[in-house]
C-alpha cells in the first residue's frame, strides 16, 4: 500500500472515532416490547449502558421496564400504545389518569428523565 493511500486511511480513520466520541451522546434507541421473545428490562439497560446510549423510546410505559430505567440517567421517552390512543384521546380523565401513572408517577429524584 502507498504511503499516502496509508496515511489518508489512518486520516480517516481518525475523524470517524473523534466524530463517534461526539455524537456518542445524542445517539438513542427505539425499543418496542411487541416481540415473540420480549428482552429484560435489565440486559437492555445493560447494552445501553457498554454502548455509551443515553436516550431510549419506548412504544408502551411498562411499569417493570420504567422501574429498572428509574435513576439510571437515561432519557426516557414513552409512547401510548396505539390500542390505547382512542380511548385516551376521547377521554380526558383516561388521559390525565394514564400521565399520572406513567409520567408523573416517575418524574421525581432519583426517579426517570423523561422526555
Ligand atoms: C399506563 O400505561 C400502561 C401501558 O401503556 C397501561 O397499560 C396502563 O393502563 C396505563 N395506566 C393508566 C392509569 O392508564
Amino acid at each position: 500500500m502507498a504511503p499516502r493511500e496509508t496515511l489518508f486511511r489512518l486520516i480517516c480513520c481518525t475523524v470517524y472515532i473523534v466524530s463517534s466520541a461526539s455524537v456518542n451522546s445524542n445517539i438513542g434507541v427505539n425499543w418496542g416490547s411487541q416481540a415473540s421473545n420480549p428482552l429484560n428490562p435489565d440486559i437492555v439497560l445493560r447494552m445501553l449502558k457498554d454502548n455509551g446510549i443515553s436516550k431510549l423510546k419506548l412504544f408502551d410505559a411498562d411499569q417493570w421496564t420504567l422501574d429498572t430505567f428509574s435513576a439510571t440517567g437515561i432519557e426516557i421517552m414513552v409512547g401510548i400504545p396505539n390500542d390505547q390512543l382512542s380511548s385516551i384521546s376521547k377521554n380526558y380523565g383516561h388521559a390525565k389518569d394514564w400521565v399520572k401513572e406513567n409520567v408523573t408517577k416517575y418524574a421525581r429524584e432519583g426517579g426517570i428523565k423523561m422526555k
